[in-house]
């Protein structure tokens, strides 16, 4: 079985990918600082199949990626707020950092890297449909730093380096770590931590979502297409548009 390499494997999307990829068969490596805790992936540490890799991103070397078929690039600081604090070091991480990755991937042979970006890209949608050709106008340090990191990305597959970047929608549901800063997670524990959600604005904007397993089902369905179907494409990663009214 194909061998996975999940850098950001000790975050929310990456918990549950980790799960999901082990119990599809693949060989997982999961390599993350782990901010949150190594413990997260503790249950999984006897199973011969899973390996973990304490680095920074930007630290990664040819030698840590031997034997790996596909590299899944989850690490980010992963939210706006944490993008504003330090410019410099969202760039340094979310932008440098995976192009970083993308070219050790590269350079040490691996014919897959799945990039994680974000629906963030388009900026606040007016509408509820956007598609992937339409216009992309990233307003915030994290959604440019995750926009610059597409473009490069993307313009690194050729015939032999496939290449594919997810946009995913904001995630919700349950995870091993948890992020109650996403809409559906924070009104979930809001009602019921204090029985009341509460809608900002009038919630008329519009929000695209998708659940965690769906984002980590779509990641590794892109890793098994055949490489001339998805290479150096961007997909929307979303099942649904909700108002944030109609959603609370
Ligand atoms: N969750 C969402 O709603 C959502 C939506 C769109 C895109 N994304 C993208 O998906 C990816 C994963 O998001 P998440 O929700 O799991 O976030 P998360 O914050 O839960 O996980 C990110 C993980 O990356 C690790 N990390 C951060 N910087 C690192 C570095 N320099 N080196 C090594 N590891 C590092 C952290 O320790 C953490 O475990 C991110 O790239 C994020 O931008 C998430």
């Amino acid at each position: 079985m194909a061998r996975i390499l999940i850098t950001g494997a000790g975050g929310y999307i990456g918990t549950t990918l980790v799960e999901m990829a082990l119990a599809k068969g693949y060989d997982v490596i999961a390599l993350d600082r782990f901010f949150f805790g190594e413990d997260l992936l503790e249950e999984f540490a006897a199973n011969p199949q899973f390996s973990t890799i304490k680095k920074d991103i930007r630290d990664i070397r040819a030698d840590d990626l031997t034997g790996v078929d596909v590299v899944v690039d989850l690490a980010a600081l992963s939210n706006d707020p944490s993008g504003e604090l330090d410019p410099d070091l969202t760039t340094s991480i979310n932008h440098r950092g995976r192009v970083h990755v993308a070219d050790i991937s590269r350079e040490a042979g691996i014919s897959r890297y799945i990039l994680a970006s974000s629906c963030s890209v388009y900026g606040f949608g007016e509408t509820s449909e956007l598609t992937e050709e339409s216009p992309t106008n990233p307003l915030t340090e994290y959604a440019r730093s995750t926009f610059d990191a597409e473009r490069a990305v993307i313009a690194m597959g050729d015939k032999t380096f496939c290449v594919s970047a997810l946009r995913n929608a904001t995630v919700y549901g349950l995870s091993k770590r948890m992020r109650f800063d996403l809409v559906v997670n924070t009104m979930t524990r809001n009602a019921i931590d204090s029985g009341e959600i509460t809608v900002a604005g009038g919630g008329h904007q519009w929000r695209p979502l998708v659940h965690v397993r769906d984002v980590a089902r779509a990641i590794l369905n892109i890793a098994a297409q055949p490489a001339e179907k998805v290479n150096q494409q961007v997909f929307n990663i979303g099942s649904e548009n909700q108002q944030i009214r109609c959603l609370a």
